[in-house]
Order: C-alpha cells, then structure tokens, then sequence
C-alpha cells in the first residue's frame, strides 16, 4: 500500500462528469496501490444534507447558499479531509470551493470572489484541481433524470461555464473537455494526476 498524501478536486459545472470521474479515478489510483478517499460536496454531514434540500428551492437567499455552504466545507475539511490526508491518503473530492467561487458570484451580484474566499478562508487548499468542461445543452440533454435542481437551466449554467473557464485560465486549474468517450476522458485526468504524483 502506498501512502501519499495528495488533495485532488473535481470540479465544473452541472453534467461536466465531476462524479463519474471521481469514481473511476478513486478505482484508478487503487489499482495503481494507493490508499484513496473520495468524497464530494454537498458533504454528508447535516448541513450538506440540509444544502441538498435547498438545491431544490429557488427562494432560498444566494447568500444562505453561500454561508451554508462554507460551514458544510469548514465541517467536512476539519473533520474528514484533514484526518485522511494526515493518515497518507489521496482525497479526491468531487467539488469543492470552486464550486462556491462560480455558483454563489452567479447567483447574486452581490456575491463577490473575495466574500467567497474570505468566509472559506480556514480551510485547506487542495494540492491539484481539475476543470471538467461542458456545453451545458449537452450537459442538460445527457440528464436522465429530467427533474431539475434550481441551478440547472441553460441561461446560467453557460454563466457557470464561462465563470469556470475564466477562473481556470486565472489560477492555472487544468481544463479537460468532457464531450467525449468517457474512458479518453478518464485516461487524461490520470495522466495529470500521475504527472502530479511523480
Ligand atoms: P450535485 O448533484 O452534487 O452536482 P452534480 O450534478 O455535478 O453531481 O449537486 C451539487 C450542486 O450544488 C451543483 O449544482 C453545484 C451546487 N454547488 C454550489 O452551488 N456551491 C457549492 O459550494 C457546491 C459544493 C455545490
């Protein structure tokens, strides 16, 4: 078994495969004889299961989104993903602050970048994130499940996308387009997980 630290996210808007990826990722890397953790937000914990509720209710206020959000991320850092990677795990999660960076700053005009950062500032950064990207019309065409979450229509999921695309440019996250065979997909993150792993 091989120990080795490392905090990954899977991030990208609505469809882009963050969960799919993850799963095969996490099968990936324990083939390969890590020991992996893969974890996602919403988290499981009460108020990633109260979040999950409020993805289905337009009148909850962006900025409740937004701090319940970041008291979720603050629970599930200090009390999941800090212990793994101090036990010599690689934490992949599906999601993380990116998502809150992109969905709440679209919500709201009120929601700035720096709000964002600031109420998850004690938090730890992950040491690689990787941009999913998609068309959302094909995103949402892909959906099997045709009942929609509130962030899920195409006028703002293509503001999430270009949001995404800006910031990955801005902060060096690498982009992998997902519009293709899954497995090709698949087989690029490994590479850039690898390449990080040395
Ligand atoms: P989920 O079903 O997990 O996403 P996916 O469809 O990619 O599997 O739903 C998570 C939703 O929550 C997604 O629409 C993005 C949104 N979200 C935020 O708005 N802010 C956040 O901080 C996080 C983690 C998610």
């Amino acid at each position: 078994m091989k120990y080795n630290s490392l905090f990954i996210v899977l991030d990208g808007g609505d469809g882009a495969g963050t969960t799919t990826h993850s799963h095969l990722l996490k099968g990936f890397l324990e083939s390969k004889g890590f020991k992996v953790h893969l974890t996602q937000e919403p988290s499981g914990n009460k108020i990633g299961i109260l979040l999950r509720e409020y993805l289905k209710n337009k009148d909850i206020p962006a900025t409740t989104d937004a701090l319940l959000f970041a008291a979720d991320r603050d629970l599930h850092y200090h009390g999941e993903i800090k212990n793994k990677l101090e036990e010599g795990y690689i934490v992949i999660s599906d999601r993380y602050i990116e998502s809150s960076i992109i969905y709440q700053s679209v919500q709201s005009e009120k929601i700035t970048v720096d709000w964002i950062k600031k109420i998850n500032k004690f938090v730890g950064k992950p040491n690689l994130t990787i941009i999913l990207d998609i068309d959302p019309k094909i995103a949402l065409a892909r959906k099997s499940d045709k009942t929609l979450e509130k962030f899920e229509d195409l006028e703002f999921l293509n503001k999430v996308r270009h949001l995404y695309l800006t910031r990955a440019e801005l902060e060096g996250y690498y982009i992998v387009n997902t519009d293709d065979i899954i497995e090709l997909v698949q087989e690029k993150i490994q590479n850039i997980v690898m390449a990080k792993l040395g």
